[in-house]
């Protein structure tokens, strides 16, 4: 069996007084330490703060339910075949030999973190993510959902086209035994017209308000049925055209629950799944790029205190602009145009051959190198400030286009092109292409594992500020340390975006050691500077 799918036992303790171990929790003490900067005439005037915390975990992980939206697509098939292959511990023969079920592509089951240096070689000690801190295994998931298409989950996979024949063969009777996915909500206006044929297994009616009860009752048997602590419901369905921002509508808690009364037109499917989840205390994760986190479920979760992420998975193209972006500019170096081509055949990208559903993409795909811009203002002039002292616009930033196009013959085998074009040194310019072809679901799928395995975590994570609360309350609803999975990260409003791969990597590393009363990463490794 390969390392990624073993099965380890939580296997680190810190000795120290700021941890402690308990039956039930593990409590650390963590020092938040940052600094407030104040700008005057030109002088930046900064002052280090510090504010102490502690974290408590529940070591006991909760027996854990995904349900997917959308499950009998790409990813949701490819997702159930790939858990099944590895929990029955599936062999299969390839045209190269013979092939172990595994979790690469997870960062939680198959990246590792540094948790410090051992003593006399100071040689430096990596350990799986997943053993900081008692986390789900990916095997050990309940695996359920809903799809508009009533194809069963044996033929769904088939239908994907995904995976290879000889596992196909052989997880086929164990999908087979999950069934056809239950039956879901469809309001046509939302995805593209080229997926009607598949609209056969459906809630009926179009009383919004009886959907969202359906979905509530589907999630509350899902729990009882296969004895559930907890459930995350996942839309991994077709990107949906954004819906409309309409005052009174969406943009608080009750008005959208009224206008789902009112079974109100601007409701998208994925919108009323986020209720239903928020409204049953189960996290959200909206692993698509449409907006179906409008400010009405935001205000919804938060009173609900209930757990949301998103948006849009976060895979190929976008992952390495993230980072490349980065490198770029943190270089010194100055991207004066990003162009992106992609091409793709699968359902998706029939789905996203329509307008509206590319624009979602679109708008998901666009943004990503935004704060990175922000942050270097020698490179990029900052936006005029208007009247008022307020800024105008963005100020400058690169050229940056996003083309999607649906070529039925490539399958499910994206291909990503793109273009980076900078200015260098004393006028010079340099061109970086990229061309990138990836299963784009078998990129997807470990994806999503790792968002809900970590939104379970996180569920069992409460913090207290020390000095000001006395009893420890949970984390904040939108779970932004989702972040590096996610195209267009969600955050609390109000509060920036960070779009930087690395540093989204850092803040979850920071965290789950943080959680241990372990010190974030730092690469100043001292010890190896000084005499
Ligand atoms: P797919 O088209 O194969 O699967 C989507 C499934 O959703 C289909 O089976 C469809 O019948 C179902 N569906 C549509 N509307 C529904 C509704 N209202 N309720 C229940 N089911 C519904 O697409 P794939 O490749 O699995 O991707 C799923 C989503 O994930 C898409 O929105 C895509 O943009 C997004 N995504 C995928 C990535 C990838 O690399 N595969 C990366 C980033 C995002």
């Amino acid at each position: 069996i390969h390392p990624t799918a073993v099965r380890r036992p939580h296997s680190i303790t810190v000795e120290s007084d700021n941890t402690l171990y308990s039956d039930e929790h593990i409590t650390a003490k963590f020092f938040n330490r940052g600094s407030e900067v104040t700008v005057a005439d030109g002088h930046f005037s900064v002052k280090p703060t510090v504010q102490e915390y502690e974290f408590q975990t529940k070591r006991a992980v909760s027996k854990t339910g995904l349900m997917m939206i959308g499950v009998g697509g790409n990813n949701g098939s490819t997702l159930c075949a790939t858990i099944l292959a590895n929990r029955h511990n599936i062999i299969w023969h390839t045209k190269s030999g013979i092939q172990q079920p595994n979790y690469i592509g997870s960062v939680l089951r198959a990246s590792t973190v540094r948790i410090g240096t051992e003593p006399g070689t100071g040689k430096e000690v990596h350990v799986p993510v997943s053993d900081v801190l008692p986390m789900v295994h990916p095997n050990d998931l309940v695996l359920g959902g809903w799809d508009i298409s009533g194809v069963s989950m044996d033929k769904a996979m088939e239908r994907a086209q995904v995976l290879d024949y000889d596992l196909q063969r052989q997880v086929l009777p164990h999908m087979a035994l999950l069934g056809k996915p239950l039956p879901s909500i469809y309001y046509p206006d939302f995805i593209a017209a080229n997926q009607e044929a598949r609209a056969d297994n459906l809630i009926p009616g179009d009383d919004k308000q009886a959907h969202l009860e359906h979905i509530r009752a589907d999630i509350r048997k899902f729990k009882k049925d296969n004895g559930l602590d907890r459930v995350v419901v996942f839309w991994t369905a077709n990107t949906e055209r954004y819906a409309d921002l309409i005052p009174g509508v969406n943009d608080t808690a009750d008005n959208l629950l009224a206008a789902i009364k009112a079974s109100h037109s601007e409701v998208s499917p994925s919108t009323i799944f986020a209720v239903a989840a928020i409204l049953e205390g189960e996290p959200f994760i909206n692993g698509a790029p449409q907006n179906t986190f409008v400010p009405g479920v935001i205000d919804l979760a938060e009173r609900q205190q209930s757990f949301i992420g998103g948006d849009d998975l976060k895979s190929g193209q976008t992952k390495l602009k993230s980072v490349l972006a980065e490198f770029l500019v943190n270089a010194g170096i100055k991207p004066l145009s990003i162009a992106s081509y992609n091409h793709l055949g699968n359902n998706d990208g029939h789905n996203l051959s329509a307008e509206r559903q590319f624009r979602s993409k679109e708008i998901s795909k666009s943004s990503v190198v935004d704060d990175m811009v922000d942050a270097n203002r020698l490179l990029y002039k900052a936006p005029a400030i208007g009247a008022k002292g307020v800024p105008v616009g963005k100020g400058e930033h690169p050229d940056h286009i996003v083309v999607i196009k649906y070529v039925p013959a490539v399958g499910d085998s994206k291909r990503a092109i793109d273009e980076y074009y900078s200015e260098i040194f004393c006028g010079g310019r340099s061109t970086i292409n990229i061309f990138n072809e990836c299963e784009d679901s078998l990129l997807a799928t470990p994806l999503i594992l790792d968002l809900a395995i970590l939104c379970e975590l996180l569920t069992r994570v409460k913090y207290r500020k020390v000095g000001e609360q006395k009893d420890f309350a949970p984390l904040y609803s939108v779970l932004s340390l989702l972040s590096y999975m996610l195209k267009a990260p969600l955050v609390k409003p109000g509060t920036e975006v960070i779009n930087s791969l690395n540093r989204q990597r850092n803040a979850l590393e920071s965290f789950l050691k943080a959680c241990i009363g372990l010190e974030g990463n730092t690469d100043l490794l001292l010890e190896t500077r000084i005499w």
